[in-house]
């Protein structure tokens, strides 16, 4: 063996009525985004906001269709709106919640959408601070995106931007 590689993770989880105003202005915010889930296969309602450095906050929620696979996270939803409406905007803080009352243990993003947040937060070069909620339950919070996908498709430098 050459050598051992280890990766460490680190969560916290909060009550809810402890957060800064910020963060429960964001997760509000991503509870009003859960309904307009389009949601009538799995019904299961996802939100997600996003706050921009600039204090604007874009939403979005799980958008399904009948072609299963086409369908989309509300956290891609959230990310590629804020992309394609404020490129220049960087990305300073996400939420993602349901009204499901699921353990929120269970309820953290897919790993499409790790990709997909993990490389938003590469290339703004500033983390992305995460928050997760189910229902009323406490609050987990990740200071960025990066740690949820240890390891992560990227293209070799010369194609890249
Ligand atoms: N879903 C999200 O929108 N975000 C997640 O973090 C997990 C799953 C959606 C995808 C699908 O529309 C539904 O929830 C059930 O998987």
């Amino acid at each position: 063996m050459i050598q051992r590689i280890e990766r460490s993770f680190h969560l916290e989880e909060w009550r809810a009525d402890e957060l800064p105003p910020s963060d429960l202005e964001l997760l509000q915010s991503a509870h009003n985004a859960c309904q307009s889930a389009y949601s009538p296969y799995s019904k299961f309602n996802v939100g997600s906001s996003v706050r921009l450095a600039s204090g604007t906050i874009v939403a979005g929620s799980n958008q399904e269709n009948s072609a299963y696979p086409s369908g989309l996270c509300a956290e891609r939803v959230a990310f590629f709106a804020a992309g394609a409406q404020h490129p220049d905007d960087p990305i300073v803080a996400a939420a993602v919640v349901t009204d499901s009352t699921m353990p929120v243990l269970d309820f953290s993003p897919c790993g499409g959408c790790r990709q997909v947040m993990l490389e938003t937060e590469d290339r703004q070069g500033a983390p992305i601070r995460f928050l997760m909620q189910t229902g009323a339950s406490n609050v987990l919070v990740s200071a960025n995106v990066s740690q949820f996908l240890p390891l992560s498709f990227k293209l070799p430098a010369h194609r890249n931007p």
